[in-house]
């Protein structure tokens, strides 16, 4: 398939290709368009042949749900049964944002989206591009992240490229993502709600609003025989094609074992790289390194983490080390997705 790279420059938006990509979206085909979280690789979520195009270009398993995407609450009533009451304050402090929401779903909403379940993943983006795509195509947009299944989720248009051109009909290559994880999913059907992923919005956000939210257990490990609630977490995610260990403890010790590892594993050659951060960059000596930012700002290490994973792989490391981060604010989503990306190979010291 040609896939039709189009430059949208976000300091002056071309509405004509936005247009242009609104009228593929109607006539069934896909678009990687730029989100605030992430890249998402869309199509019209009330056509079923054209979601089911979506699955087959990520490679992605047909019993894990779409989320999809409106660009005005208005949109919303007609996709869902009802909208609790908590969703209205949720709706008002975080939407246009890193937010979904888990209604019921109503009948309009073709089982190929929530493969199956009833219930429906909504979000409305912010980012600006996004919302004129979706505000274009008149329709709402099922969108997963755009990147093969079980890759680290494309937040820069280039890995976007790489992974996904000659699968889809157009890229809308924005430059880098805003907040580099994907959304907070949090599902409102319940009481108190239920946080199935944590990201962009972070639990404190969540909890200021909303009161207690219950952190679901498949945020954990799950044992083989448990249902997760959100099919997705069931997957091996957001993984580089390298072994990752993430190192968690003091930062000296961290420090120190990183250093230890990185000894060993150069005496057996295997090639070895660190994520660290701008406060470590100087303790080690190793030519792989790259800092995912200052630890003191967990929104730059969000926004740069799949990004350096890719990185990463692009020098062709065996293994990557990675300095935990402290599990505050967006911290804990960063922890969520290094746990799922090293396959909870946590290293304690
Ligand atoms: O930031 C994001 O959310 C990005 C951008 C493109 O919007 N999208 C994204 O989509 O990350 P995806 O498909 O990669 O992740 C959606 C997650 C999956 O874990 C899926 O299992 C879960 O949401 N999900 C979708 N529908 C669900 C439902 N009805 N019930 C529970 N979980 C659901
Ligand atoms: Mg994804």
């Amino acid at each position: 398939m040609e896939t039709e790279i189009i430059k949208i420059d976000r300091k002056n938006i071309d509405i004509e290709k936005i247009k242009y990509a609104a009228g593929v979206i109607n006539s069934g085909g896909i678009v990687v368009f730029p989100t605030e979280t992430v890249y998402g690789l869309g199509a019209n979520g009330l056509n079923e042949e054209a979601v089911r195009k979506v699955f087959i270009a990520k490679g992605r398993p047909q019993d894990n749900p779409l989320i999809l995407h409106i660009s005005h609450k208005d949109e919303l009533s007609r996709l869902v049964k009802k909208i609790p009451p908590d969703a209205h304050k949720l709706m008002t402090e975080f939407w246009p944002g890193p937010l979904t929401l888990i209604f019921e779903k109503s009948g309009i909403v073709p089982k190929v989206i929530t493969a199956g379940l009833d219930t429906v993943a909504i979000r409305m983006p912010r980012d600006p591009i996004a919302n004129m795509l979706i505000r274009e195509s008149r329709v709402p947009i099922a969108a997963p992240s755009a990147n093969i299944s079980g890759k680290p989720s494309g937040t820069d248009a280039r890995h976007v490229i790489e992974d996904l051109k000659g699968k889809v009909d157009v890229i809308l290559d924005a430059g880098d993502s805003e907040v580099g994880l994907e959304s907070t999913v949090l599902d409102i059907t319940v009481q108190p709600p239920v946080l199935l992923r944590p990201g962009g919005v972070t639990i404190e956000a969540l909890e200021r609003v909303a009161g207690r939210i219950i952190i679901d257990k498949a945020m954990g490990k799950l044992s083989s025989n448990e249902i997760p609630r959100s099919p997705g977490m069931k997957y091996r995610h957001y993984s580089p094609d390298a072994d990752v260990y993430v190192i968690n403890g003091e930062l000296d010790k961290v420090v120190s074992k990183i250093n230890e590892i990185l000894a060993v594993n150069n005496g057996k050659g295997i090639k070895t790289g660190v994520l660290a951060t701008d406060q470590t960059m100087c303790k080690y000596v190793v030519e792989n390194i790259l800092s995912m930012g200052d630890r003191n700002c967990p929104e730059t290490i969000a926004r740069n983490l799949f990004r350096l994973l890719r990185e990463m792989d692009e020098r062709h490391v065996d293994v990557i080390l990675v300095e935990a981060v402290d599990s505050k604010g967006i911290g804990f989503a960063v922890m969520n997705r290094l746990k799922k990306a090293s396959g909870q190979k946590i290293v304690n010291v």
